[in-house]
């Protein structure tokens, strides 16, 4: 009996695949239609197949709604959209909110740390407060964003958003508070966990996943130093707030012991040689018990 649904809606990590600026040997195959193009970084979850919650409102959402029957408006005002839940003040998982501002009920769910950006951008303010009702909620504190669905916000190492760096402390990369989360979400006795960004694994981020049916896990880069070496950037993962797929320290090392049912990379950079399904990578990442997510995959546990 199925107890929670996930549809990955976007499986890249901002930018996308392709991107748009982007002329990078999986973003010039991704145009020719060579290798699946990718959204950007979101996932609904729903317990009763009714009433969905997305995590991260993608720049990319309009589409994703679109090609996501389960979300399709059931009525001329009726969807099955109740809540979004955040885990970081990044644009690709906050832009989003702009395009579900047409006087729709939902609820936005966040840390205080990423309300408190929320509230600083008077843009957001184009999402009627009296429809789209903000709850900031304490990490750990349970709550229900979507009926049979409970949620729990928990700390992960990261950093704040991009356009937020500045003084030195907010240059710290793997900072464990408020402005970096993972969403855990438990319905039917299953346990799902969501964690689009993560700097590095620690032992009260192990002892959450172990014995997890599903994990959807950062999946931006296959090593650390590759936007330096393909010329696409100057900044490793490590500066970036990410935890790399291989070698030693990597993600897919960190949980070879651990007791996961599923575990699906999402948020993929577009230069990241997982997203080509030919790929050495790819299968690498799938000898070692890892699913590459993509748009529109489906898991029920
Ligand atoms: C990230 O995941 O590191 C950010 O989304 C980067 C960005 O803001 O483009
Ligand atoms: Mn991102
Ligand atoms: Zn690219």
């Amino acid at each position: 009996m199925t107890s929670l649904r996930a549809v990955v809606l976007g499986a890249a990590a901002g930018g996308g695949l392709p991107q748009w600026n982007c002329g990078c040997t999986n973003c010039m195959a991704a145009r020719r239609g060579e290798i699946p193009a990718q959204t950007q970084s979101s996932v609904a979850v729903s317990a009763n197949g009714a009433d969905w919650v997305v995590l991260n409102a993608s720049p990319d959402i309009g589409r994703q709604l679109v090609m996501a029957p389960v979300l399709h408006p059931t009525g001329p005002r009726n969807v099955p959209l109740r809540a979004v839940v955040l885990t970081n003040g990044d644009i690709d998982h906050v832009a989003g909110l702009l395009t579900l501002r047409e006087k729709q009920a939902f609820t936005l769910w966040m840390t205080h740390g990423i309300a408190d950006v929320i509230a600083a951008n008077p843009i957001f303010d184009a999402l009627d407060r009296e429809l789209v009702v903000r709850r900031a909620i304490a990490l750990g504190e349970a709550f229900e964003p979507a009926p049979g669905l409970a949620a729990r916000l928990f700390a992960v190492p990261g950093k704040v958003p991009l356009y937020l760096e500045g003084s030195e402390e907010t240059l710290v990369t793997d900072l464990e508070g408020e402005q970096t989360v993972g969403v855990e979400i438990a319905a039917g006795g299953r346990r799902a966990c969501y964690i689009p960004g993560c700097a590095r694994m620690t032992l009260g981020l192990r002892a959450r996943l172990e014995g997890a049916d599903l994990v959807f896990f950062d999946g931006t880069l296959w090593r650390d130093d590759e936007m330096i070496r393909l010329g696409l950037g100057k900044k490793t993962g490590a500066r970036m707030g990410h935890l790399s797929m291989d070698g030693e320290n990597g993600s897919i090392a960190a949980f070879r012991d651990l007791r996961v049912g599923r575990k699906v990379f999402v948020h993929m950079n577009n230069s990241n040689p997982v997203l080509d399904p030919r790929s050495a990578e790819r299968r690498m990442a799938e000898a070692a018990g890892w699913t590459v997510g993509h748009d529109g995959m489906e898991i029920a546990i």
